[in-house]
């Protein structure tokens, strides 16, 4: 069914947009290979355990959510489909899953929180040259009651994507951030970012904020080590599905040995080519606390607005409801290293 969506949506958004949600940058290696990594690993069950009764909780930020998954930030909602992050808020809400809200949304961060209600939301944070528009960001996440701010730092400037260069993809809808004033070209809204992020911004707009920080878009051990001495809540594992640097790792590689790293300090989140149930249960048995899923809620959302959008979260968790079962794990909580291989090559 997710799968079904991806083929739909690509007849249905113009070759423009489409173009820009389904691509990557360069030769989309890495793009082809966050999907293609989950599949090296493969699952190793245990038996007559009983699994009648299953339970796919996990504890994030220091509270039980009903399951893993969480709708990773994506910009330009509303050139999907007219429900856009509104839309998305909806089905995030109506299955229990977080949605990060993107800083590049094209609906008010306080309007998405009311569609929302009282469901837990984070918000994505990009650090502009002119501060001033990411403090304003930040001031509409706290007045939407947003839990988390997610820092964004694999994004210093946009990486080559050749999808977009070649259509000439421009915005219809204006970004919140900037308005109607905004430019509406990817390259001039690559270019807004600050190239200087540094690690003391994090520290200022985490201490401006006064949310727990997620930093989003750690590969490097080292850089994850950094992260537990910064005092951030949290990492997401993540080459920002496959759109920035070509051929970097993908999130399923890079998992382990920042689990490793950080050994417990912190929350560990990965993204990346998570499309069925069976690929979370692999994140959260290499040591993840929870996954971000991207495109397929995009698809959903593109095809049959908040219903579809709802449906892929549905099924997701539906299908890691399954995987622990047959894989006689039945706690999400319980999941380790004993469940997983590598696939012999
Ligand atoms: C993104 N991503 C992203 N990340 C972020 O921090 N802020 C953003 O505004 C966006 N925008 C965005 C737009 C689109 C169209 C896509 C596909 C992705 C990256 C996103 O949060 C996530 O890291 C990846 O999409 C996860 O990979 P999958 O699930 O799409 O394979
Ligand atoms: C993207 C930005 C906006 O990946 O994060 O398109």
């Amino acid at each position: 069914m997710t799968h079904d969506f991806e083929a739909r949506a690509a007849e249905l958004l113009g070759p423009g947009a489409h173009g820009y949600f389904a691509g990557g940058a360069g030769d989309e290696v890495t793009l082809r290979d966050n999907v293609a990594a989950w599949d090296r690993f493969a699952l190793l069950p245990r038996v007559l355990v009983g699994v009648e009764h299953r339970d796919t909780s996990v504890t994030l930020l220091g509270r039980e959510r009903p399951h893993p998954f969480l709708v990773a930030p994506m910009a330009y909602q509303l050139e999907a489909h007219p429900d856009g992050e509104t839309g998305t808020a909806r089905a995030a809400a109506a299955t229990g899953s977080i949605m990060v809200l993107s800083s590049q949304t094209t609906t008010d961060p306080r309007q998405v929180a009311a569609a929302a209600g009282p469901a837990d939301r984070w918000f994505q944070l990009y650090v502009y040259r002119d501060r001033g528009l990411s403090h304003d960001l930040v001031a509409a996440a706290r007045e939407g009651g947003y839990e988390a701010l997610v820092i964004t730092v694999d994004f210093p400037f946009g990486g080559r994507r050749e999808r977009t260069e070649r259509s000439g993809f421009t915005l219809s809808h204006p970004p919140f951030v900037d308005g109607l004033a905004g430019p509406r070209s990817l390259a001039e809204r690559h270019a807004m970012h600050d190239p200087s992020l540094s690690w003391d911004d994090v520290a200022a707009f985490g201490e401006a904020s006064g949310l727990p920080v997620v930093l989003k878009g750690v590969l490097n051990p080292a850089d994850a080590v950094r992260a537990v001495d910064a005092g951030v809540a949290g990492i997401v594992v993540s080459n920002h599905g496959g759109r920035q640097l070509d051929t970097v790792l993908s999130g399923a590689d890079a998992l382990g040995p920042v689990v490793e790293a950080v050994d417990g300090r912190l929350d560990v989140l990965v993204d990346g080519g998570v499309r069925r149930g069976w690929d979370a249960a692999k994140a959260l048995a290499l040591g993840a606390d929870a996954v971000m899923v991207g495109r397929p809620v995009l698809w959903g959302l593109a095809c049959e607005g908040e219903a579809g959008a709802r449906r892929v979260l549905e099924q997701l968790v539906d299908e890691l409801d399954g995987t622990l079962g047959l894989l006689g794990c039945p706690r999400a909580h319980d999941l380790d290293a004993s469940h997983v291989a590598r696939r012999p090559t």
